[in-house]
């Protein structure tokens, strides 16, 4: 049996279910606000599911390199690995509010430390990925196909230079996200996200503080979901929002899926704000020409569950037809995956923003620009990191051909 937290305080109780699901049921004196999910709202009748874990629960699995390094490492002691025995190894740290613990436990969190800077200037040297991963792998409640860890950096307490903020002492969870990447699959897929992430910068895109190491072989993200006083806010992902598991995360398109669907759930008063800014992103994923913007790829964050929901910062930006050069969008948009032209974008954001034609050209403009940008940008670290030429290159051409088709009427 798994204990289910929510910010901190136990909210219910989750087990094995039939042959092959899960139940989940809410405490009887739950308030509404010990809520999992914006799509789980607190009652008495249990939750369950057939199949796996319910899409909330089953949210920040890890996939790849780090699910088959846990399964090598539990499978042993547990005689089984299911979704539920990978769960029980990194409940209890976690994007988002939710923590998972034994069902007689207390809530534990206490992340490792690790020097950031060590990483991004790469002072241990060697096989610094797998370091990491012995380390963190059970603190990484994280999902993605992509090699990657949770860190707690040892310097996140000092004062942050752009804002003055300092982080609490007390905060004993993961402060970062360290991204890595396959040489023989994806070469420089660090560097490749670390451009595109500045393109959406320029964008007017909310993008959390990023950054490259020296070598390249490293993206260091700063979590968007952890909050100054050490607790953390709530984060959902598409995949939750659309009741999908994330095998299905390729299932469905951006009209409904995306755009409807955050409108259902984005209750704020910034609601056309974050539509404008939803479109923007799923504009620049095919001016980028990412095929790789599936339903956990986009989320929401909030403060209580039943408070305002925004939409979540900027990740997981990648340039991936330099790797796959027949790749197309990874949901559809007017019942195909071919990559949107600028007249399909500028309908999208007339009917599902709202936005009047001059606006819309004026967003998918500024997209146009800020790729130009990023491009000069891009060319210069070509110059001064050759093992860059290559993909660099690529990423100039499509991004190019991306702004021309999606971006430009003719
Ligand atoms: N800055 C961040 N703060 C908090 N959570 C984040 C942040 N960036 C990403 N995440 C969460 O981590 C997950 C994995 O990150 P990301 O999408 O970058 O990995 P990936 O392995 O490249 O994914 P994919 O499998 O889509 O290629 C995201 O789906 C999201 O839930
Ligand atoms: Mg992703």
């Amino acid at each position: 049996m798994i204990k289910v937290w929510t910010d901190a305080a136990d909210a219910g109780l989750m087990d094995r279910h039939g042959d092959r699901g899960s139940t989940f049921a809410y405490l009887p004196d739950d308030p509404p606000i010990r809520a999992v999910s914006v799509t789980m709202p607190v009652r008495l009748e249990s939750w369950s599911t057939s199949f796996g874990l319910l899409p909330i629960f089953e949210m920040n699995l890890p996939e790849g390199a780090l699910r088959e390094r846990l399964r090598l490492a539990f499978a042993k002691a547990t005689g089984t690995f299911d979704e539920f025995d990978l769960l029980s190894i990194v409940g209890r740290s976690q994007v988002g509010r939710i923590r998972y613990t034994g069902d007689k436990e207390q809530l534990h969190e206490d992340v490792p430390f690790q020097s950031v800077d060590e990483i991004l200037k790469r002072g241990r040297g060697g096989d610094l990925f797998r370091y990491l991963l012995e380390k963190f792998a059970s603190f990484s409640g994280i999902s993605g196909v992509q090699p990657k860890v949770l860190v707690r950096d040892e310097k996140a307490f000092a004062e942050m230079e752009h804002t003055g903020h300092r982080l609490t002492q007390s905060c004993k969870g993961a402060t970062h996200i360290v991204k890595f990447w396959d040489p023989n699959e994806y070469p420089q897929l660090a560097a490749n996200e670390y451009f595109c992430l500045g393109v959406a910068r320029k964008c007017g895109l909310s993008v959390p503080p990023y950054r490259l190491a020296e070598d390249s072989m490293a993206l260091v993200v700063d979590r968007f979901d952890l909050r100054m006083d050490g607790t953390y806010c709530g984060f959902e992902d598409f995949c939750v929002l659309n009741g999908r598991r994330t095998d299905e995360k390729y299932r469905g398109s951006y009209e409904t899926s995306v755009m409807k669907r955050f409108g259902q759930f984005a209750n704020s008063t910034h609601v056309n704000e974050d539509m404008e800014k939803l479109f923007t992103l799923v504009a620049l994923n095919c001016a980028l020409r990412n095929g790789d913007a599936h339903l956990k790829n986009f989320g929401i964050v909030y403060d209580e569950v039943q408070g305002e929901a925004r939409l979540a910062p900027v990740y997981d930006l990648v340039t991936t037809s330099v790797y796959l050069p027949k790749d197309s969008m990874a949901l559809t948009l007017n019942g195909t995956t071919n990559w949107a032209s600028a007249k399909e974008l500028q309908r999208l954001g007339e009917t599902r923003v709202g936005a009047s034609p001059v606006r819309v050209r004026e967003i998918l403009g500024r997209i146009d620009a800020a790729i130009a940008d990023t491009s000069t940008e891009l060319r210069a670290h070509m110059k001064e990191h050759a093992e860059f030429e290559d993909i660099g290159n690529r990423m100039l051409q499509q991004w190019e051909q991306g702004a021309a088709h999606s971006l430009r009427t003719a």
